[in-house]
């Protein structure tokens, strides 16, 4: 009997459904052929807009720092439709490969422009040949790259990194002085940003060309953290381990300086203008920027960020035929306690 319902019931929902097919396929057509026609005029609307702007593929090289995470803000904000620009952005995680791919998928895409920031020097000779030969300019942003032709790219818009590392150095020397500590032994320990990146050749670079004149500055030790807070926190802790007289550290981005301190306190030595080690750090990212306020940092050196507005320029001359430099490099300061001010830390957005 329940069999028999069963069968009576599927009979009557088979029945509904047939009745209803028509005007589901009805549906289906209509519904889709709008959807059709809508992916259509989206397609040749993007299509038009890319036609009246400035295509720009970017290929930034990660996320590993907060100094990053602005530069990419600034690029972000400067190549807006509104600014006539049509922005193509791709974020290589810290590895040379997938830059590479993206630049040649730039190529491929057939861009107005590639902008990249390179995450190590060399390398770049073969994909900046393929860029030349599809004759699409190339802007380097942030840092170098090593190659025998320099025709390859058309300019580079960054820091000057070898003055950052002699400012860092030229600070020391002063601070030193001003301390009446100048000619007594000063055990340096340094963390270094990415092998092969221009930023920790030219500070390394910068800083030795102080530190040779002064044979009492031993640097105990350099190691490479990468960038990064972490990698930094346990170098830091590995030096302390070895090390028990550490008087400055120079550590080459803010985000190894907040690993590094984090790595001094948990040993129970302090830090900054009152404290035990004297630290030296580069980017000036408002934290840090407050941390230099509260005499926790002795002093940063400005390594600044905001390069979109820089590169939106160098592409409009460049769209208007007038002639650029080789280089453009972004203003930078340095601060210390002095000089970090209320308003200062207000406008500073990242
Ligand atoms: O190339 C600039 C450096 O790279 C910044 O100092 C650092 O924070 C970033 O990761």
């Amino acid at each position: 009997m329940g069999e028999k319902i069963r069968k009576h019931q599927n009979r009557i929902i088979n029945g509904i459904a047939l009745l209803f097919l028509p005007l589901l396929l009805l549906l289906a057509v209509t519904v889709g052929g709008r959807f059709e026609i809508f992916d259509d005029i989206t397609e040749e609307k993007a299509v038009q807009e890319k036609a009246d702007q400035i295509v720009v593929g970017v290929s930034q090289l990660g996320s590993e720092s907060g100094w990053r995470t602005a530069n990419t803000e600034s690029v972000q904000n400067a190549f807006t439709q509104k600014n006539g620009c049509f922005l193509i952005y791709h974020n290589a995680r810290q590895k040379q490969e997938n830059q590479l791919k993206a630049i040649r998928s730039f190529i491929s895409q057939r861009v107005d422009y590639i902008i990249f920031s390179p995450v190590v020097e060399t390398g770049w000779e073969t994909v900046l040949q393929e860029a030349a030969e599809a004759e699409i300019p190339v802007i380097l942003m942030d840092r170098q790259v090593d190659v025998e032709d320099d025709g390859l790219y058309v300019t580079c818009v960054g820091s000057d990194f070898k003055e950052e590392g002699e400012k860092a150095g030229r600070w020391l020397e002063t601070e030193l002085r001003r301390r009446g500590s100048a000619g007594g032994a000063v055990n340096i320990v340094m963390l270094l940003g990415t092998e092969g990146s221009s930023a920790r050749i030219g500070r390394t670079a910068g800083f030795a060309s102080v530190a040779v004149d002064h044979p009492n500055w031993n640097i105990l030790e350099q190691k490479d953290a990468d960038f990064t807070a972490n990698k930094a926190k346990e170098v830091m802790r590995g030096f302390l381990r070895k090390y028990s007289d550490i008087d400055v550290v120079i550590s080459q981005n803010d985000d190894m300086t907040f690993g590094a301190i984090e790595a001094i306190r948990e040993s129970g030595r302090s830090v900054g203008v009152n404290g035990d080690i004297i630290i030296v750090s580069f980017d000036a990212v408002k934290n840090a920027l407050e941390m230099v306020s509260d005499g926790i940092i002795n002093v940063d050196i400005e390594c600044n960020p905001d390069q979109g507005e820089y590169l939106l320029r160098v592409i409009d001359d460049l769209e208007a035929g007038r002639p650029v430099e080789r280089q453009y490099y972004v203003e930078e300061n340095v601060f210390t306690q002095e000089n970090v001010t209320e308003e200062l830390l207000r406008e500073r957005t990242y």
